[in-house]
C-alpha cells in the first residue's frame, strides 16, 4: 500500500470530471431575492449604494417578479418602505394601505405559487428608526420588548391576512419566534411558517440597506439587540432559543464574515437554515466590478457556492436574478 502513489488531481482534470465529484451546487431554487416595496405608481427608483436593485411600487413589481418568476426565482422577501413613519410603525398592521399587504396580494394572484416572504419589523416603519416601541429607561430612550411583541402580532396577523407564505421577524427581538407563533395560530393561520433571523448580528454590513428601505435609526444604534460579531456560542444559543419557540427555518446573517456560524448551527440544529447574503456583501462586489478589480460572475458564484459549502440551504441575495439567468 505505501507506494501506491495517491494523485487527487486525477479528478481535476476536466469539467466532466470535476463535475461528476462536486460537492456543492448552487440551484436556481436555493435562491430567495429580497424587493423593496413603494408606495405609488411607475416608481422605480435605483438604490445609488446597490446598483441594480430598485425601490419599486406595486405595479413595477409586478412586471420584476413576473420576470423572477421565469428566470426560474421561486420565492422573494418583501421590505416596505411606508409612506408615514410614526412612533410605533402602525402603517406596518394596516390592512389596506400596508405595502407589504399590497404587494402580497398582488403576487399571489397573479403568480399563486410564488413563496412570498415577508420581513417582519419596524424600523422603515418608525420615525425614530428604530426595530419597535422605544421606551425611557433610567434617562435614556431603550427598546422596549414587551410592547414590540404585542405590535408584532399585529404586524403577522395583517400579513397573514394577505396572503404572506412565510413571516420572516428580522428585529432579534426576545420572544419574538413564540409571541408570532401565538399569533399566527390564534388568527387561524396555523399553517404559516416562521422564518427566524435568529443569529443576527450588528453588521456594518448592513450599511446601503439602511438607504434602500430608509430605515437607519434616527439616534443610537441596534447593538443592545442584535448580535456582537466577536460571540459564537451565544449565536447557537438564540437558534436553539428560536427552534424552542416555534421557528421553522433559522437563518444567519450577514453570511459572509459568518461561514463559521452557518457551519455550526447547520451542523448542531440541523434545521433548514438561510443565510442573507446582504446589502454591504452585494455593495462591495459591486464596486469591486464595476473598477474592473473583480470578475463579477465569477466572484457571486464563489461566493454563494461557498455559504452553500459551510450548511446554508437557502441563499438570500440581491444576485438572485443575476445567478438565476447564469445558471439557465
Ligand atoms: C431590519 C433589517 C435589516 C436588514 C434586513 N432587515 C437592517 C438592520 O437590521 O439594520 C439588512 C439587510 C441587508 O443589509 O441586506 N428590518
Amino acid at each position: 500500500m505505501a507506494n501506491i502513489p495517491i494523485r487527487l488531481s486525477r479528478l481535476r482534470a476536466n469539467e466532466t470530471l470535476r463535475s461528476m465529484v462536486r460537492e456543492t451546487t448552487v440551484d436556481r431554487g436555493d435562491l430567495i431575492a429580497p424587493l423593496f416595496v413603494h408606495h405609488g405608481h411607475g416608481v422605480k427608483k435605483e438604490i445609488r449604494s446597490m446598483p441594480g436593485q430598485y425601490q419599486l411600487s406595486v405595479d413595477q413589481l409586478k412586471e420584476q417578479v413576473r420576470k423572477l418568476w421565469d428566470l426560474g426565482i421561486r420565492a422573494v422577501l418583501l421590505f416596505g418602505i411606508p409612506l408615514r413613519k410614526d412612533s410605533a410603525g402602525t402603517e406596518s398592521w394596516d390592512d389596506d394601505y400596508g405595502v407589504i399587504q399590497q404587494a402580497a396580494r398582488m403576487i399571489k394572484k397573479i403568480l399563486p405559487d410564488m413563496m412570498v416572504i415577508s420581513d417582519v419589523c419596524f424600523c422603515e416603519y418608525t420615525d425614530h428608526g428604530h426595530c419597535g416601541v422605544m421606551a425611557e429607561r433610567d434617562g435614556q430612550m431603550v427598546l422596549d420588548h414587551d410592547a414590540t411583541l404585542e405590535n408584532l402580532r399585529l404586524q403577522v396577523a395583517s400579513h397573514a391576512r394577505a396572503g404572506v407564505d412565510i413571516v420572516a421577524p428580522s428585529g432579534m427581538i426576545d420572544g419574538a419566534v413564540g409571541a408570532i407563533r401565538e399569533a399566527l395560530d390564534e388568527f387561524g393561520f396555523t399553517h404559516i411558517p416562521i422564518m427566524a433571523y435568529s443569529a443576527k448580528y450588528a453588521s456594518c454590513f448592513y450599511g446601503p440597506f439602511r438607504e434602500a428601505a430608509e430605515g437607519a435609526p434616527k439616534f443610537g444604534d441596534r447593538r443592545s439587540h442584535q448580535m456582537d460579531p466577536a460571540n459564537r456560542e451565544e449565536a447557537l444559543r438564540e437558534v436553539e432559543l428560536d427552534i424552542q419557540e416555534g421557528a421553522d427555518l433559522v437563518m444567519i446573517k450577514p453570511a459572509l464574515a459568518y461561514l463559521d456560524i452557518i457551519s455550526q448551527v447547520k451542523e448542531a440544529f440541523g434545521m433548514p437554515t438561510a443565510a442573507y447574503n446582504v446589502s454591504g456583501e452585494y455593495a462591495m462586489v459591486k464596486a469591486a466590478a464595476a473598477s474592473g478589480w473583480i470578475d463579477e460572475k465569477a466572484a457571486v458564484l464563489e461566493i454563494l457556492t461557498s455559504i452553500k459549502r459551510a450548511g446554508a440551504d437557502l441563499l438570500i441575495t440581491y444576485h438572485a436574478a443575476d445567478v438565476a439567468g447564469w445558471l439557465r
